[in-house]
């Protein structure tokens, strides 16, 4: 009875046409993928490799557990910047000796593997990953440091990456660097803060300062083995508490260390569940291109949880927001999904009470967002719906249960913080090809500049330029549309990525699966004053 029936057609032109529209953005979206996967490009992974090194990626492949995922993480940060896609650092989460773990990767194939302001925001957000979600985190390292040239916006704020790292120790997250390289002066910290350091025969390179740092500090002559060789640290400083021959060895020995950590998740891995009754591939066809074209979101929920099989909460009520249970992967998951775009007083109200109850049952949200924010205009306004948004921004703010965010369609206004946007400290936030968010649409926010303008024309008692207005309009949308895409968002760390949608229901079990390392406990009370 609470299977989800679809009224997909595969042969109509509609969905023909959705589909060939998706696939036009996945294509794109490969390309800058592509981008991340050259790291600094032929000439620097050549040079890499003829020093008989492995690459970041390849590196990853030879510490996970053959033949299991690894979920990337924000491979497109930098994306829309100066700096190379990528961001120099490769992060996700793999599975490790059966531990899922948090792994960052520094790609020394980019500016030597330095950090730039993007790799440091990539890498502060795998470290909130790696602590909200108790998942071990190995740090492979080969790193120039701070990118000198920006190093005004990376100094400061840097500082947090290595109090991240005693922070996940303190609570009990165990943290384990394996040095391929260069790791100097606050790079030095990492392996310093971590609980676990494997070095590299011939290859690390752990000190504050190299040798002509200290020769024009103390006058000391030095070379690299003495001053932070490995053999130097496994045998004297003690800062090695392994010492590996090669590259192979060294991972192999994080594997074994990761062995005997002697970790248990939190919750049980859930039996294998039913697959959706659907096609994952039909998702490519249920998005309309134009995103002004409301669609059904249980298409979607239809899609990805287990068997299909949804129970709807308040079908009737506020029905421009689709509430209900499921399970997913066998973990079971709340989930609101927009379905005509606007959230008005009612929707607000059912999100408020079905995020409670999710908190009341330990069941952690998943938010499907296809919203332009909620209803404006005088009858909304005078029937409330300030307090009611805010009633649900409320919820969403003081829920404790874990929050997954996949950004569907539109993501606009503070609909995007109801629907437990970036701010609002999603466990995962992932986004589709076609999502778009921003403060308003970019017709909206043009209109809305040109209506400002031309009042306050009036107001000094100017003539208003009809034709400069038309060309102001035309630049502003321009300007607010390249900067509602996704590949602009997920470039500035506002997402963890964009994913292939057909993969909806793969990243979500991997994100679930992660999350349940933690113990998954909502709030019980500790809302704020709901305003009724
Ligand atoms: N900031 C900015 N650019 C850096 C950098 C840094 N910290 N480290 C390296 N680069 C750049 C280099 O200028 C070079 O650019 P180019 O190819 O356009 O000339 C590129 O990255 C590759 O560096 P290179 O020195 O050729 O690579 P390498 O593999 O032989 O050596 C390092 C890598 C990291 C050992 C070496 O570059 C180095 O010692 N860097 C400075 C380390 C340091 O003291 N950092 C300060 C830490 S706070």
């Amino acid at each position: 009875m609470t299977v989800l029936g679809s009224a997909v057609d595969v042969t109509s032109p509609e969905y023909a046409a959705h589909r060939a529209a998706m696939l036009d953005k996945l294509a794109e979206l490969d390309g800058e993928h592509a981008k991340a996967l050259a790291g600094g490009g032929e000439k620097y992974v050549a040079r890499h490799r003829a020093r008989g090194k492995l690459l970041a990626r390849e590196r990853i492949e030879l510490l996970l557990d053959a033949d299991t995922p690894f979920l990337e993480l924000s491979p497109l940060a930098a994306w829309g910047s100066d700096y190379p896609v990528g961001a120099s650092i490769v992060t996700g989460i793999g599975v490790v000796e059966g531990v899922e773990c948090l792994i960052t990767a520094n790609d020394p194939t980019v500016r030597g593997g330095a950090s730039n302001p993007w790799t440091l925001k990539k890498a502060l957000r795998a470290n909130e990953i790696a602590y909200a979600n108790r998942l071990p985190v190995i740090s492979l390292v080969e790193s120039g440091g701070a990118d000198l040239p920006s190093q005004k916006e990376i100094f400061i704020p840097g500082g947090a990456l290595f109090r991240d790292l005693t922070r996940l120790s303190a609570a009990g997250v165990p943290t384990i660097a394996v040095v391929f390289g260069n790791s100097t002066a606050g790079g030095a910290y990492v392996p310093g803060m971590s609980d676990h350091t494997i070095m590299i025969k011939d290859r690390s390179k752990v000190f504050l300062g190299g040798p002509p740092l200290v020769k024009m500090a103390t006058g000391e002559e030095s070379d690299d083995e003495s001053l932070g060789g490995a053999e130097m640290h496994a045998r004297t400083s003690g800062l090695a508490d392994h010492f590996a021959l090669d590259e192979p060895d060294a991972l192999r020995q994080a594997r074994r260390v990761v062995a005997r950590l002697n970790r248990r998740k939190a919750h049980a891995r859930p039996a294998p569940a039913e697959s959706p009754k659907y096609a994952a591939d039909e998702l490519l066809g249920i998005l309309p291109r134009d995103l002004k074209t409301p669609f059904d979101p249980r298409e979607v929920i239809a899609r990805i949880v287990d068997g299909s099989d949804f129970d709807e909460f308040k079908p009737l009520y506020g029905a421009s927001l689709v509430t209900g249970w499921a399970s997913l992967h066998g973990y079971p998951v709340g989930i609101l999904a927009n379905a005509q775009g606007v959230l008005f007083s009612a929707e607000s109200q059912k999100a408020a009470q079905f995020i409670q109850l999710a908190n009341q049952r330990d069941v952690p949200l998943l938010f499907l967002h296809n919203t332009t924010g909620y209803m404006v205009g005088k009858e909304y306004e005078q029937g409330g719906i300030i307090k009611h948004g805010a009633m649900m921004i409320n919820a969403v703010s003081n829920s404790r249960v874990p929050h997954i965010s996949v950004l569907m369609g539109a993501s606009y206004g503070a609909g995007h913080y109801g629907m437990c946007g970036r701010a609002y400290d999603p466990r995962f936030l992932f986004a589709w090809p076609g999502a778009k968010s921003a403060v308003m649409g970019p017709q909206q926010l043009a209109g809305v500049l040109s209506i400002v303008a031309r009042a306050s024309a009036a107001a000094k008692g100017q003539p208003y330029d009809d034709e400069a207005d038309a060309g102001l309009r035309a630049m502003v949308e321009a300007q607010i549309e390249s900067e509602s895409l996704p590949m602009f968002l997920s470039g500035r760390l506002y997402d963890d990525g964009i994913i292939d949608p057909r993969d909806t229901r793969t990243v979500l079990g991997l994100c679930l699966s992660a999350i349940h390392t933690a113990p998954v406990e909502g709030a019980r009370g500790g809302f704020g004053v709901f305003r009724m």
